[in-house]
């Protein structure tokens, strides 16, 4: 089975169960300030999971493209990835345990879907502790489904328990699925969570709770399901080989064989590489292409592009790619991804030479990097033929340079670096920065304050009287706003002049003391677009949408209002008159990138 007809197999099973198809959301959340990529797929539905009225109703299936770095670690073994795709089902309130386990069960084991054999399947089920009771349901629905005892875990909130994926926000138990990827003739009777040849495929989440600020759980209005089947994992199963042998990998791992002149499966340290470089090249490809104004750079969602395509220089060098002298090795691997998910992802295609500069630029930038880093290697202070840790962290910080670089040079040199003090001291940082952006993310679209509520219809109308004073040229690059202020992103090549702010905060303040109302409407995509709807389009032609205008007036119905502000495709939540909102004030106004321009924001 390929990748396509895989995905196709999983939405169409559940199209036959009523639900509704929606597209994959973009990678970088659109208002939701609380995290740096989409996660998970619930990432885009949590103002769905909290209560609001999805377009496309209560039952959803997507496939979505995900970014997790927590586990970046860990990449280079068969199964982990940075980048992946995660196939879910969704209830908004409608179906829970019942339904979504019997369906799961379907579709891995039913002869006209998965055909997996159930004797390699074990499952999980959250045992319970002081905030919510042992999972007993979703226990005796499996038995009933025929897993035996021995085969369902009980296990803690460590493992069966999801979300939320900021610091507050929708969560709950979960029961995973787990598949037996050594020989089949070697399957134990019973499940072990430690034994890493169980392989986790689908996550069942039954979202429930709303963990608080204070990290007390209080209930959710409704009862939710937000599942994760892991897309690459499960065609590796299929394909009976390892993630990076199946088609969504080996034309890329062929390349960078050609490339180096090494094969896949040699040597461990060789097939290390190999994964990690198309791991972490295919994650930066798709971060980019997503065209929100995310390029290397040296903070947020940047800085994480940046060590994704650093990190994958590093290991080509290795396994002896010339990184040295040239900077467009990666044009191949580009144009191999861009080929290999060009029916699902035409974006990526779109956007390949954008990709490709910014990857040419960041390598070029790189090889700088590693030779001044170089002249600084030979400066650093040495004891007794160590290299102190915080010395090679600063060499780390301030010049990019990995610390399996430093020890390898260091080596060359008959020394050797301080592992523990330069992790002691990584850990340090990483605690700083923590908490400085749980600080600056404070608050934020996630839990649907009313101070964000109203900045987020602010951001509305921002947008519109930036088209209004500068241009139709304009479109939203991506935006970010917390319970204090708000900060958007917008193409646009020029300075904004204190003139053209002044205009525009005139402008949204006018319309405020006006007290136009905002409503919505549910409407097919193509219909919002042909009534000048502006937004970000992640929904395919046929889907309907959500659809926010800012107008007057309120004793007419929303067709016949004849001043319209702002209209904008957007999932809410809004506020309902903008009279309350206050006097809109413009903070700041600077380059965010090249060609997009960033103003930041707050309501006084
Ligand atoms: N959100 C859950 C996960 O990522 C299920 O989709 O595993």
């Amino acid at each position: 089975m390929t990748a396509n007809e895989l995905r196709q197999k999983y939405l169409d099973f559940f199209k036959s169960k009523e639900h509704a198809i929606i597209s994959s959301a973009s990678l970088i959340p659109e208002n939701d300030p609380s995290v740096l990529f989409t996660t998970a797929g619930m990432h885009p539905l949590v103002p769905y999971l909290l209560g609001a009225k999805h377009p496309a109703g209560a039952r959803l299936a997507n496939a979505q493209k995900c970014i997790r770095t927590d586990d970046i670690d860990e990449v280079g073994d068969a199964t982990h990835h940075t980048f992946f795709e995660m196939m879910g089902n969704w209830s908004l309130g409608d179906y829970f345990k019942q339904d979504a386990i019997a369906w799961s069960w379907e579709f891995l084991i039913g002869k006209d879907w998965l055909n997996l054999d159930p004797k390699l399947l074990a499952v999980s089920v959250f045992a319970g502790d002081e905030d919510a009771p042992f999972d007993e349901e979703s226990y005796n629905l499996w038995l009933a489904m025929g897993v035996p005892a021995e085969r369902i875990a009980k296990l803690p909130k460590k493992n069966n328990w999801w979300g939320p994926a900021g610091q507050t926000g929708p969560c709950g138990p979960d029961t995973e699925i787990f598949y037996w990827s050594g020989t089949p003739e070697t399957v134990p009777a019973g499940f072990n969570d430690d034994n890493e040849l169980w392989v986790e495929i689908w996550n069942n989440v039954f979202m429930q709770y709303f963990k608080n600020a204070d990290g007390s759980f209080s209930l959710l209005e409704q009862k939710n399901v937000d599942t994760g089947l892991g897309l690459e994992r499960v065609l590796a199963i299929l394909s009976k080989c390892d993630n990076y042998q199946t088609e969504l990998f080996s034309p890329l791992i062929k390349e960078l064989e050609i490339l180096s002149g090494k094969t896949y499966g040699s040597d461990v340290q060789t097939t290390q590489s190999l994964r990690i470089i198309a791991d972490h090249v295919k994650a930066g490809i798709f971060i980019i292409g997503d065209q929100r104004g995310v390029t290397p750079s040296n903070v947020g969602q940047g800085y994480v592009v940046r060590r994704l395509l650093r990190r994958a220089i590093v290991q080509a060098g290795k396994i002896g790619i010339d990184v040295k002298f040239n900077h467009t090795w990666m044009s191949k691997l580009i144009s191999n991804v861009i080929q290999t998910y060009i029916d699902i992802y035409p974006e990526l295609e779109e956007n390949q030479n954008l990709i490709t500069i910014e990857i040419e630029k960041e390598t070029m930038k790189f090889q700088n990097t590693l030779e001044n880093g170089l002249k600084e290697f030979d400066k650093l202070k040495v004891e007794q033929g160590r290299i102190g840790g915080v010395e090679a962290f600063n060499l780390y910080q301030s010049y990019g340079f990995p610390l399996e670089l430093s020890a390898e040079i260091a080596e060359e040199r008959g020394l050797e670096i301080d592992r523990a003090g330069f992790t002691e001291e990584l850990k340090k940082h990483q605690d700083l920065s923590r908490t400085a952006s749980a600080g600056k993310f404070k608050g934020g679209l996630a839990d649907s304050s009313v101070e964000t509520t109203r900045l987020h219809t602010a951001a509305h109308m921002l947008l519109a009287a930036l088209r209004k004073v500068l241009g139709d040229h304009i479109t939203q690059k991506g935006s970010n706003i917390t319970a204090e202020r708000l900060r958007f992103d917008f193409t646009h090549s020029a300075k904004v002049t204190p003139e053209e702010i002044a205009q525009v905060e005139k402008m949204i303040n006018e319309a405020i003391e006006k007290c136009l109302d905002v409503a919505y409407e549910e409407i097919p995509l193509d219909e919002a677009k042909a009534t000048n709807a502006h937004g970000v389009f992640d929904s395919k032609y046929g889907e309907s949408v959500r659809v926010y205008t800012i107008g007057v007036d309120n004793k007419k119905k929303q067709s016949e209002w004849d001043e319209i502000f702002s209209r904008e495709i957007c999932g809410g939540p809004h506020v309902e008159n903008i009279g309350k909102l206050g006097k809109f004030r413009i903070q700041k106004e600077e380059a965010s990138s090249s060609g997009v321009r960033r103003i930041k924001a707050v309501l006084e």
